[in-house]
């Protein structure tokens, strides 16, 4: 039987708990501060959604929580270096204080850093799925957060400020900084349910499509929204000159885009014969969400 979504998530809280460290003799305020930064809220739709397509390959939710960590170990890294005062110096993240303003900037800088080598470290480990499923999976993540992808992303993002990008450029820039990570969560989870070839192509294709169509909707909700809703600062992309979807076209357009983007990934799942599953209505999410 399919675990329910709030067993998932359970699942992968307690596993994110267990990977993080608690105690550390040389270092104890950057393993309190990776702790502050890996926890404390979070939709965890990365590793929803490596768990969801794992299952809906047909493997196993135990075998997708390692790489599931390991993307939201990532993820949690980028989000800690994309607040710094260098990049985009936000002070709230998840309706907390920033981890550099909680920890100091030093510090910070640090977390990722050590989140970023810690993902590696627990997907190399992880329990489910052969040597040779592990190897590519390592490849995988590294691809997806480096520079052609995450990081590369961010680059592009920060190059862009006062600048006006157009749609193609735009595309490009979201689908490295976010996609590109999405994707991957899809993707590590089908690979751990040993999906063919045929399979993990549909994963990209539906990764790619939900991951552009919801930085489209971080865009949007940047300026449609409120600080306390989004537990980060509204109207952040304005205040540093960002070239978003927003500054490109009409926030109706823009919201229509995103959905466009997640007919096409359901679509794509009801022609693998996946309408019904946890996949399905975390790409829907992806899209319609408030925060
Ligand atoms: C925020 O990601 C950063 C982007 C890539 C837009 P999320 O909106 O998934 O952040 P959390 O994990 O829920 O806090
Ligand atoms: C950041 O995009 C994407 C990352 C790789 C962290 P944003 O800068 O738009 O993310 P938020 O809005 O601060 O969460
Ligand atoms: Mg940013
Ligand atoms: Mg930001
Ligand atoms: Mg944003």
């Amino acid at each position: 039987m399919t675990p329910e979504p709030d067993a998932v998530r359970a699942a992968v809280e307690e596993a994110l708990n267990g990977f993080l460290p608690s105690r550390s003799p040389i270092a104890q305020p950057l393993v309190d501060a990776m702790r502050y930064a890996a926890s404390g809220g979070g939709k965890r739709l990365r590793p929803m959604l490596a768990c969801a397509s794992c299952m809906a390959f047909g493997g196993r939710l135990e075998d997708a929580l390692a790489p599931a960590c390991a993307v939201e170990l990532i993820h949690a890294y980028s989000l800690v270096h994309d607040d710094l005062p260098a990049m985009d110096d936000d002070a709230l993240r998840r309706g907390r204080p920033s981890c550099h303003v909680a920890y100091g900037e030093a510090v910070a800088i640090l977390v990722g850093d050590a989140l970023q080598t810690l993902a590696f470290e627990v997907l190399a480990g992880a329990p489910g799925g052969s040597a040779v499923n592990r190897a590519a999976a390592v490849g995988l993540l590294a691809q997806a957060a480096g520079w052609q992808g995450m990081v590369g992303g961010q680059a592009f993002d920060m190059a862009s400020e006062g600048q006006r990008l157009g749609l193609a450029e735009l595309k490009a820039l979201h689908a490295a900084k976010t996609g590109a990570l999405l994707s991957a969560s899809v993707r590590l989870g089908a690979l751990f349910a040993n999906a063919t070839e045929e399979q993990m192509a549909t994963a990209k294709a539906f990764g790619d499509l939900i991951g552009l169509g919801f930085q489209i909707i971080d865009d949007v909700l940047d300026v449609t929204s409120d600080t306390a809703t989004l537990g980060k600062p509204a109207g952040s992309d304005q205040q540093a000159d960002k070239s978003t979807f927003v500054t490109l076209m009409s926030l109706e357009k823009a919201r229509r885009e995103a959905q466009a983007l997640a007919r096409e990934a359901s679509d794509l799942l009801q022609q693998a014969g996946l309408q019904d599953t946890l996949l399905a209505d975390l790409g829907r999410q992806a899209v319609d969400r408030v925060n």
